[in-house]
């Protein structure tokens, strides 16, 4: 089995301003050799003083989506080469806000992670089901039709993390029992096998939704996931810091 160390990022949404920063402070100086990788992304105004605050540690900091483009008449976009100038090192690209705010489908997603490795950083892609699609048992089918739709060719674990987020599990306090995750990981990690041969068995799979302190423990240990994305709990250094530690 390749050996897939964790990572652990935040994405911090729409929250967070100057004051913020001593959060980034206070997961940067508390990352003392940490079990995995750590990230991030806070919003596009404190990429570049979050970057210059967490410099002398292990905590890197990214961008939570970007244009296709690397530059143009694209008012209120930010292009990946714009957040890897800014110091940041990878891109969050498919979230499900973004699909469902903004109308994001999958082949604009696609063209997004293209953008992110163009620029070099390392895209953290997002699948996930509806609530509705759950109940009519399509999550595997439907995680199957968003990586077709949306993984660029040439994927591999130094540039590629998928994020599975279920979307009825993001900010609701609700996950999928450990089966499910499992479950939806471990067909994730085959279809990435049969897309992009055994590379694909390197590439990680991180579990999103509702992820704290208190059900880290159980969900960052299942096989075949590979850490989390984290929204809410990102926010505040010892709530993620916590999740970090359960890695
Ligand atoms: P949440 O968000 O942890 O607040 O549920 C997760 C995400 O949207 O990545």
């Amino acid at each position: 089995m390749p050996d897939r160390r964790p990572l652990v990022a935040g994405n911090w949404k729409m929250n967070g301003v100057a004051a913020s920063l001593t959060e980034i402070d206070a997961i940067g100086d508390g990352l003392i050799d940490p079990p995995c990788d750590v990230a991030i992304c806070p919003p596009a105004t404190l990429i570049a003083a979050a970057v210059e605050r967490a410099k002398n540690t292990p905590l890197m900091i990214g961008g939570q989506d970007c244009h296709m483009a690397e530059k143009g008449a694209h008012t209120g976009d930010l292009s990946a080469e714009m957040i890897a100038d800014a110091g940041g090192k990878l891109v969050i690209v498919g979230h499900s806000e973004r699909r469902t705010d903004h109308g994001e489908a999958d082949a604009l997603v696609r063209a997004k992670a293209e953008a992110g490795w163009r620029a070099g950083l390392l895209v953290i892609l997002c699948i996930g089901e509806t609530e509705a699609e759950r109940r009519a048992g399509d999550t595997l089918a439907v995680l199957d039709r968003q990586l077709a739709g949306s993984l660029p060719d040439g994927a591999d674990a130094h540039r590629l993390v998928i994020a599975y987020e279920p979307v009825w599990a993001i900010g609701t306090g609700l996950t999928p029992s450990n089966d499910d995750i499992q479950t939806a990981h471990a067909h994730i990690r085959q279809r990435l096998v049969a897309t992009v041969g055994n590379n694909g068995a390197a590439i990680r799979v991180l579990y999103g939704g509702s992820v704290k302190p208190g059900n880290a423990d159980e969900i960052l240990p299942l096989p075949d996931v590979d850490g989390a994305l984290v929204g809410g709990a990102s926010l505040k250094a010892a709530d993620f810091l916590a999740i970090v530690a359960a890695a």
